[in-house]
């Protein structure tokens, strides 16, 4: 059967996992005016204090996953990574084509949410914590039989807390390690330029608003000037001036490369964990798979060397065979 559009005016959005990114998002959608919160729904798995920032935005409250999934039109899989395979095997029977199913668990491939669902009517999206202040950078993939206008439905969705990109999903490991992980990397920046305000001579409290003021300024010189950063940085750079000789100082130290390795660190890190992912049961307890997982793991590594080993043994073996071989045909 043929998934029909969603009209974009007047659909129902549904979250399953009502946690903090979810509550984000809600607030986004509502705030923005992209649905009324009577269109959104959720349910509260065990905590309930979590109903409480959904309620006072007008979003209602089911009293199952499975009666939000019936609600909606589409459905957001905000749950944890560990957590949303046993979720959408759950729900499975009620997630048809004619729902748009979008994910944000970070790590977890379009291919598994696909074959989890039944369908290809899925779209990865990977956002980040300024959502919270309307500020995301997010990423989406679209799945198999995701359409262009589901694309844009989830755009106008994501679009409401910040910016959203299309990409290609084998992109995502290292999306994760530049905007999944680059807020820390900023944060760290800000902490440390306003040490070292404090360092010359400011108190603490101004020296951090002047810090995260000239972070957020100097982003949005990036973004609305259109200028590359290292022209910007060119015309703030004077001769022999106050910029230059503190840009020497941060190229003494690799500032640059050291920023390139982060990225590359976390994406890194990124790749494994999606990995280990993959190496779980549906059928399991999250608690048995982890054991699974961690004693599967070492083992695998171990069974690597060890036919690495095999190998090596049997092309000296070969080798040492003919040379003997071939040393008493000589002597004989
Ligand atoms: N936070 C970020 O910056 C960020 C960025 C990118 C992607 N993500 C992704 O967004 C997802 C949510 O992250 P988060 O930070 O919002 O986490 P969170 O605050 O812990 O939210 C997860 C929610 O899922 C609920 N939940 C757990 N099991 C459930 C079940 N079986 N049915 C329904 N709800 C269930 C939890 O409820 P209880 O607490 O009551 O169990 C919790 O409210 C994760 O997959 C994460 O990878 C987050």
């Amino acid at each position: 059967m043929e998934a029909a559009p969603i009209q974009s005016e007047s659909f129902n959005l549904g979250f399953i996992g009502a946690g903090k990114m979810a509550e984000s998002i809600a607030r986004g959608v509502v705030q923005s005016g992209v649905l009324p919160p009577q269109r959104i729904s959720t349910a509260i798995n065990s905590n309930p204090h979590r109903g409480i920032a959904f309620q006072s935005l007008g979003v209602s409250l089911l009293p199952h996953n499975s009666d939000v999934v019936e609600h909606s039109d589409v459905v957001i899989f905000s749950v944890k990574p560990q957590v949303v395979k046993n979720v959408v095997l759950q729900l499975r029977p009620l997630l048809s084509k004619k729902k748009l199913l979008v994910s944000i668990a970070a790590g977890v491939k379009l291919k598994d949410l696909q074959e989890w669902a039944g369908h290809g009517r899925f779209i990865r999206v990977m956002p980040n914590t300024p959502s919270a202040v309307g500020e995301a950078a997010s990423v989406m993939s679209l799945g198999g039989a995701a359409t262009e206008e589901d694309g844009e439905l989830v755009a106008k969705l994501f679009g409401s807390v910040g910016k959203i990109w299309r990409a290609d999903e084998k992109l995502f490991d290292a999306i994760t390690g530049l905007s999944g992980s680059g807020p820390a990397y900023v944060y760290l920046a800000i902490e440390a330029l306003a040490d070292g305000g404090v360092a010359a001579g400011l108190p603490r409290e101004l020296a951090l608003g002047l810090a995260s003021q000239t972070v957020l300024g100097a982003a949005s010189m990036a973004i609305k000037s259109g200028k590359h950063p290292g022209q910007l940085k060119d015309d703030v750079t004077s001769p022999g001036g106050t910029t230059i000789a503190g840009i020497h100082e941060l190229e003494k130290s690799g500032f640059r490369g050291m920023l390139m390795n982060a990225v590359v660190a976390a994406s890194k890190r990124s790749q494994e964990l999606s990995n280990r992912l993959q190496i779980s049961f549906f059928f399991l307890d999250e608690r048995v798979n982890r054991f699974l997982h961690n004693s599967l793991l070492p083992l695998s590594f171990f069974v690597r060397f060890y036919s690495y080993w095999l190998v090596l043994m049997h092309a000296i073996a070969i080798f040492l065979s003919i040379y003997l071989k071939k040393t008493g045909n000589e002597c004989e």
